[in-house]
């Protein structure tokens, strides 16, 4: 079996200077005082996953790939990914155990939600929110592979590579994002803050972090 683990050639953007614009604290969303600071806007989020749209465009042309969305948190950026995608593809969703209410992963990775079709001999590209210890990654990536897949390759929005427990390859990086506890855009902390539309930094204080 052959894996196509090329490395996609576009470059990924480094995030380290979080805003706090005027508007944060408003009535915009009821917990927004929850929230640090803005890592990234709705417009930064919109223009690059554009960009990684056209980017998987390109790379499978000629191909059909199945996009598997980690639900819940990747919901927000499959939806926004796949409009972008201009090729045939397909979509399915797999949904895995989460945190919970802990901010920290325990590295236990259960199937809760199993793909409703089969994916073999197809080419496949998770769709995650955020890589972060990796170990829930290299799980799925496993689970897939074992499949009989002809390829998979992964795109992610977010990308913490200081907080790596294992090496995972990532072919399509949104941004690369400090080691800080990241809400919105489909993340979530103890199931709340999802339908935030910008990326933000969650205070310590609400998850009892440093
Ligand atoms: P990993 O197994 O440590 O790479 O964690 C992957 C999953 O943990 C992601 O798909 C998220 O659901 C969750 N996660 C990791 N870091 C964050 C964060 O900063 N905010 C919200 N969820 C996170």
């Amino acid at each position: 079996m052959k894996f196509n683990v090329q490395r996609s050639t576009f470059r990924t953007p480094m995030i380290s200077q979080p805003f706090r614009p005027h508007f944060l604290g408003s009535d915009l969303h009821a917990s927004e005082s929850d929230v640090e600071s803005i890592l990234l806007s709705q417009e930064q989020i919109q223009n690059r996953v554009a960009e990684m749209g056209a980017q998987i465009s390109r790379d499978y042309e000629g191909r059909e790939p199945v996009f598997v969305s980690v639900l819940v948190g990747a919901v927000m950026f499959t939806a926004d990914l796949l409009r972008q995608v201009t090729i045939p593809c397909s979509l399915d969703f797999m949904a895995i155990s989460s945190y919970g209410k802990e901010s920290r992963s325990s590295g236990i990775v259960r199937v809760m939600k199993d793909l409703d079709e089969s994916v073999e001999s197809k080419h496949v590209i998770i769709v995650e929110d955020i890589i972060d210890t990796g170990l829930t990654l290299n799980y799925l990536l496993d689970n897939i592979r074992n499949r009989g897949v002809a390829s998979v390759k992964v795109a992610a929005l977010l990308d913490k590579p200081s907080r790596r427990m294992t090496q995972v390859n990532v072919d399509y990086i949104g941004f690369e994002v400090p080691d800080e506890f990241v809400i919105g855009y489909g993340l979530d902390f103890a199931q709340r803050y999802r339908n935030f539309p910008y990326v933000g930094v969650l205070r310590p204080e609400v998850y009892g972090g440093k």
